[in-house]
């Protein structure tokens, strides 16, 4: 158990739907890895006391969290939200997403920038580095309640692509060399 990723097919259908090749190209959680991405299995159901999330945070220094719910009646501005989660964007700090309920997809760029798709549910907890090009949808359950950490006071801002100026981009890209 754990995580599902693939390769996308190229598509303009709804983002929402699975998008995946015929016949699917999983991408392996090794794979991931090599990317920079990476993921555990928690309990969700515990996670107001857990002493597992509690561990990762401390070890992590995942000082901050708060909790988003991506839901039509929850979110304000839902569908102007989800055009902007959607626009391939990256941020100058990693990015990590802990599902809580529900489930999403976070589509993340291989080295030859082909879009892998990686299908996150209830329990799944996900990292990805500062500077990769990435994106995120609700799936077709159009719901996901996320718990959001952050190192310290948190920032938000996404720069959509192109945004390769930057030093983050840069040391991103140089860790993926011979990887
Ligand atoms: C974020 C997701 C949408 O930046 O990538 O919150
Ligand atoms: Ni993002």
């Amino acid at each position: 158990m754990g995580i599902e990723a693939w390769y996308m097919d190229s598509t303009d259908e709804d983002p929402q739907k699975p998008h995946r090749l015929e016949p699917n190209q999983p991408v392996s959680l090794d794979e991931l890895k090599k990317l920079g991405v990476f993921s555990v299995k928690l309990n969700a159901d515990i996670y107001e006391n857990d002493p597992e999330l509690e561990q990762i945070r401390k070890d992590q220094g995942y000082s901050y969290m708060d909790i988003i719910t991506i839901r039509r009646d929850t979110l304000p501005d839902y569908e102007a939200k989800l055009k902007i989660f959607y626009s391939e964007h990256l941020h100058l700090d990693d990015e990590i997403r802990y599902v809580l309920d529900g489930q999403a997809y976070f589509d993340i760029r291989d080295k030859q920038d082909r879009w892998i798709r990686i299908w996150m549910t209830k329990g799944e907890l996900i990292t990805l580095p500062a500077g990769i090009y990435h994106r995120f949808t609700p799936d077709e359950t159009h719901f996901t309640k996320a718990m959001r950490l952050f190192i310290g006071e948190p920032v938000w801002k996404a720069y959509n692509r192109p945004a390769d100026e930057f030093e983050i981009r840069h040391k991103y890209v140089a860790s993926l060399q011979g990887s």
